[in-house]
């Protein structure tokens, strides 16, 4: 399949008093045509700073320091700031955590969703209502309500519209970053649920960040597993539940209960993410690591591939041969 979006070591730093606050470094991953990649881990571990780098909607005090973002040809990083503005939302859509309270009240939804599609497309008016009420039903909100306001509508549906958003220039790329947090578990669920169908559908490709272990294995083709700004393990997700490599990976898939086998003990990882602006030298997880040996101080382990598409950045992987 082919890739929709490439990145090649990804660095950004935040300037700091302390010194640079190295919160992505050496990012490597790719997103397929049609595939829903998670990109998961612990609080501050890049996550957001992943997907603004990619959109390149870093401010000072950040910076792109390195790296590349390919999307379907175009060059992300060095394309030009009106050229951006076209890709964004027309070839990649975000929708933030925030969205649901990003709408304006004063609008109604439907004149919000259109707004969005006049402001990036020359098409007219009454087209771009079609669009909408077919956006709402695709999202399964009743055509007719796009004259309502955002407080007549649930949080769920606030998000559906999001979304519904998200997709109104037909982008290539969703970059979901923890839409559904703080909607309630039967709620997110849906929502999450919408997304996977859209995904089939419209043969989307999607990121889904978050820090729900169980939400993204249940959706996600592949997962991404960020710690301290790297990722430490990238493979589909059968390879994750089954076969996990890195010790982070295998601590968080141990701190997450199994509705399947409530007799699973359930182990939190001891310890918290470092401070970015001084993380460990050597392997950034080291001083939360089991297995932690000489060498883990020595130097920094490199994503390498231990298998076909299951890469893994570890001392332990002494077999593994090339690198990303
Ligand atoms: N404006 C900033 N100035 C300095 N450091 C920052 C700034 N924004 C983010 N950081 C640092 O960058 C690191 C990554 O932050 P980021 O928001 O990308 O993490 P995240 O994985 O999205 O976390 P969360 O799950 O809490 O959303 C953190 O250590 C954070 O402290
Ligand atoms: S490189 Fe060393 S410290 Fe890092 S995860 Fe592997 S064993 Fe643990
Ligand atoms: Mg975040």
């Amino acid at each position: 399949m082919k890739n929709i979006l490439t990145v090649k070591n990804l660095t950004t730093h935040y300037d700091t008093p302390q010194g640079p606050a190295r919160a992505v470094e050496n990012v490597s991953f790719t997103v397929k045509k049609g595939e829903m990649l998670g990109l998961i881990g612990e609080s501050g571990c890049g996550k957001t700073t992943v997907a603004q780098s990619i959109l390149r909607l870093i401010e000072y005090p950040g910076k792109i320091v390195t790296g590349e973002v390919d999307l379907d040809g175009k060059d992300l990083v060095n394309a030009k700031t009106s050229e951006l503005e076209k890709i964004r939302w027309k070839d990649i859509a975000v929708i933030p955590q925030s969205a649901m309270n990003a709408l304006n009240p004063v609008y109604s939804i439907g004149d919000q969703i259109i707004e969005s599609i006049l402001l990036h497309e020359n098409i007219s008016r009454k087209e771009a209502l079609n669009r909408t009420k077919t956006l709402l039903e695709l999202v399964g909100i009743d055509k007719d309500r796009w004259k309502s306001y955002p407080h007549e509508f649930s949080g769920g549906m606030k998000q559906r519209v999001a979304i519904a958003m998200a997709l109104s220039c037909s982008p290539k790329l969703i970059i979901s970053d923890e839409s559904t947090t703080g909607l309630d578990v039967l709620t997110q669920a849906q929502v999450i649920a919408l997304m996977k169908d859209l995904q089939r559908k419209l043969d989307l490709s999607i990121i889904i960040i978050s820090h729900d272990l169980p939400l993204v294995t249940s959706i996600c083709d592949r997962i991404a597993i960020m710690y301290a700004g790297k990722i430490v393990e990238w493979a589909g997700t059968s390879n994750i539940l089954q076969d996990a490599r890195h010790p982070y990976s295998k601590g968080l898939l141990d701190a997450t209960p199994d509705l399947a086998n409530p007799e699973k003990k359930v182990v939190s990882i001891p310890g918290t993410v470092p401070n970015l602006v001084s993380p460990p030298e050597g392997c950034r997880f080291r001083d939360r690591c089991q297995y932690a040996m000489e060498t883990c101080a020595a130097a920094e382990p490199e994503l390498v591939a231990v298998k076909s598409e299951h890469y893994v950045s570890c001392f332990l992987e002494k077999g593994a041969k090339y690198v990303l």
